[in-house]
């Protein structure tokens, strides 16, 4: 099933002395979210830039659906649609008629664009206020303007860069319902995001990025599942309750002892257990309570996130 429809290899971008991409690779499989997860500055929209054209790679070989970006860059060009981070829209102009211009430059007219125009219009939720100047807009609106002139010339890969940066939670919305309902149509999605809630909801695989380099890429459950830790909150019922601290405490003592436990804490009924190693402080916990008898009534693991992968990784966060 898995085709690859966009594949960098050993992408290199140096300005100057900063090498801002660092031999990069990616194959992007048809019909993916593909997200690209990293800090501010680490190499994202220089990735994007160079992927649909933009910007003349240092060293690498860009190849889209088997063409080579280098020798056909039109053909190339043309199965690519690109929402830019920075918004691109003529403020006077009604949000149709950014959208008639940027289908013109794509080659489209008459009818043709004219229904490609309305559609997109209606796919980003847009269509009353289609004849208003896009300087009365706000941020969020502006933002799906870019996405529907992005998408006008009906590309195979759309690229989203930080599409959510600065925009109301209306729109950021129905920005994830438009790419959601894109990629159930069949469009390949690239994402670039420092929002790991954003990677994890919409995106199948995500590669992390941090100074230039993919430091990890995997599906998100994966990349939190190497983590290993976790947070474990169990329910337990004591049967000496009432007698003095009851036996809930001496499972407290003698689990903080476990080497797989980080830390604890109690309160009413449960206790909360940080892990360093998820599986085998498990197995300990669970030795303990039944040797002294006590019941577990619950039991919920609470995952770590790509916030944590990162973290993990780089001892950095992604957002300050
Ligand atoms: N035209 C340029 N000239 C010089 N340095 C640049 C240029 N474009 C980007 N850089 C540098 O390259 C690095 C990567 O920048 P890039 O914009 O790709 O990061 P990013 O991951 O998109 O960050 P953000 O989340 O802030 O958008 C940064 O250190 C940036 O300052
Ligand atoms: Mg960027």
């Amino acid at each position: 099933m898995n085709e690859t429809i966009l594949e960098a290899r050993n992408l290199i971008k140096k300005f100057g002395d900063l090498t801002a991409v660092n031999d990069v690779n990616l194959a992007i499989q048809k019909g993916e979210v593909f997200g690209l997860l990293g800090p501010n500055g680490a190499g994202k929209t220089t990735i994007i830039s160079m992927i649909t054209g933009l910007l003349k790679p240092t060293s690498g070989q860009i190849t889209v659906d088997g063409l080579d970006l280098q020798t056909e860059p039109y053909a190339v060009k043309a199965k690519l649609g690109l929402v830019p981070q920075e918004l691109a829209l003529y403020p006077t102009l009604s949000a149709r008629d950014n959208l008639a211009f940027f289908g013109s430059i794509y080659g489209l007219g008459g009818k043709q664009l004219q229904e490609r125009v309305d559609a997109m219009l209606a796919m980003v939720e847009l269509t009353e206020r289609a004849n208003e100047a896009v300087e009365t807009y706000s941020g969020g609106m502006k933002r799906r303007v870019n996405i529907a002139a992005g998408l006008l010339h009906q590309p195979k890969v759309l690229f989203l860069d930080e599409p959510t940066v600065g925009v109301d939670p209306q729109s950021r919305n129905a920005i994830f319902e438009a790419v959601e309902a894109l990629n159930r149509a069949g469009m390949t999605v690239i994402y670039t995001t420092h929002y790991m809630e954003e990677a994890q909801r919409l995106c199948h695989r995500v590669a992390i990025i941090d100074e230039g380099q993919i430091i990890a890429l995997d599906t998100p459950s994966t990349l939190i599942s190497s983590l290993g830790g976790g947070i474990l909150v169990l329910g337990l019922e004591d049967p000496e309750a009432g007698a003095g601290l009851g036996k809930v405490q001496t499972v407290v003592d003698r689990v903080m002892e476990l080497p797989a436990v980080k830390s604890m804490t109690r309160d009413d009924g449960h206790v909360k257990i940080e892990t360093h190693r998820f599986q085998e402080a498990l197995m300990g916990i669970l030795d303990i309570t039944n040797q002294l008898d006590v019941r577990i009534t619950s039991m919920e693991k609470w995952e770590p996130n790509l916030e944590s992968v990162f973290l993990h990784m780089t001892g950095k966060k992604l957002r300050e």
